[in-house]
């Protein structure tokens, strides 16, 4: 548990990187509130947290979809934006590094976190 509670908001928090650090965060004794759209899938979490003993709360959020790719004008790099946008350094290491960064003490805070894969992808 974590020595200093803290009250975290995670977007995205009803698949991959979001959960997976909201349930983190929560078994470090955090009070994680969940926000997206699907809320059905933020409640089940939710409850999930609760049962396992942490403290967490969901709202339906929707944010503006994230228009990078869309910057690109070469049609290839395009794609490529967008494929490597879908690859995913599994959703627990970056949950990692999120409690991390979270734990650290109160006159420490870690601003920026840059998570990168350490191997190509095949
Ligand atoms: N996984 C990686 O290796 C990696 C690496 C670098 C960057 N990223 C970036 O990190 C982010 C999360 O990755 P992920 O793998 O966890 O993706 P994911 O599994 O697709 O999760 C995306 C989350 O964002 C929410 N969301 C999508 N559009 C939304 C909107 N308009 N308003 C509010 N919530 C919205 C989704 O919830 P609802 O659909 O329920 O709203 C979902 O909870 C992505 O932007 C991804 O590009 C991922």
């Amino acid at each position: 548990m974590s020595t200093s509670r803290k009250v975290v908001l995670a977007t995205g928090a009803s698949s991959g990187i979001g959960p997976a650090s909201a349930e983190l965060l929560a078994e470090r004794g955090h009070h994680v509130v969940l926000g997206s759209r699907r809320t059905e899938r933020l409640k089940e979490i939710t409850e999930d947290i609760h049962a396992a003993g942490g403290s967490a709360e969901y709202h339906a959020t929707g944010v503006t979809e994230s228009e990078l790719a869309e910057s690109i004008s070469d049609p290839e790099g395009r794609e490529r934006m967008r494929t490597y946008r879908s690859v995913a350094i599994p959703a627990s290491s970056v949950a990692a590094a999120i409690a991390f960064a979270m734990d650290q003490p109160a006159g420490v805070d870690v601003g920026e976190i840059i998570v990168r894969p350490t191997a190509g992808r095949t």
